[in-house]
């Protein structure tokens, strides 16, 4: 009897931390650029997970109603073992989103909304090529541009647009995820800053400097220079 009891409990405690995991999950979920490859993960993590706990929720329901007997019936039973095997392939995906992806990682770094997509422009002979309309970039934003194969970001700081290599020299960081501040961007995964401007490193780990695209905005649009 104790022992159908206490499966009972644990049940509804992993249930209820369950729940509340959820929401954080949602929250980063939502950070996740549409285009990134991590967000088809996400989908399937936060589907197996779903499922798991709508199965813990029937098993706990089931068994509330023959909490006296000496042990859990079959059906629960089932229903919760299934449930595991779900929540322990969704774990799964969760540990390749955090570490393969780096989802979730520093994304609370920045007060700003993220990139949703990136925008993606083909071969041009244009030595600058407009990228979007400058009212799109807001203070303290930025953008995610493909250009010919080479992911860019710009960036608004002031009156000024920026435009440097996306991923950070240390170990490939997204900083078109970074905050901004004083001019410099901030990797979100380990901290490294980078001058807007020149590209330097202004602190590690990172110890080579960015590649930076000279800027303009004009006629309502920014405008950067061709990759080369
Ligand atoms: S990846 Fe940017 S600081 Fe490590």
């Amino acid at each position: 009897l104790y022992l159908v009891w206490g499966a009972f409990v644990a049940l509804l405690g992993g249930l209820v931390s369950g729940l509340f995991a959820a929401i954080f999950g949602l929250i980063d979920y939502t950070t996740i650029r549409a285009d990134h490859r991590a967000k088809k993960t996400a989908t399937r993590h936060m589907i197996f997970n779903v499922t798991a706990l709508a199965l813990f929720g029937v098993s706990a329901a089931l068994r509330s109603t023959a909490l006296d007997a000496i042990r859990a019936g079959l059906l629960p039973f089932a229903l919760s073992a299934i449930g595991v095997a779900l929540l322990a392939y969704g774990g799964f995906l969760g540990g390749h989103l955090v570490y393969s992806d780096g989802i979730a990682v520093g994304r609370h770094r920045r007060q700003t909304p993220l990139p949703r997509s990136t925008i993606t422009i083909v071969a041009t002979e244009q030595l600058f090529i407009p990228v979007a309309d400058a009212h799109l970039l807001g203070e303290g934003e930025t953008l995610r541009v493909d250009i010919n194969g080479t992911i860019l970001v710009i960036a608004r700081v002031g009156a000024e647009a920026y435009a440097f290599q996306e991923y950070c020299t240390h170990r490939y960081g997204p900083l078109s995820e970074g905050a901004l501040k004083n001019c410099e961007v901030i990797c979100p995964w380990h901290g490294s800053r980078f001058d807007l401007r020149t590209g330097k490193v202004t602190a590690g780990p990172a110890k080579v400097d960015l590649h930076t695209f000279r800027t303009e905005i004009r006629d309502g649009k920014i405008w950067v220079e061709a990759p080369k």
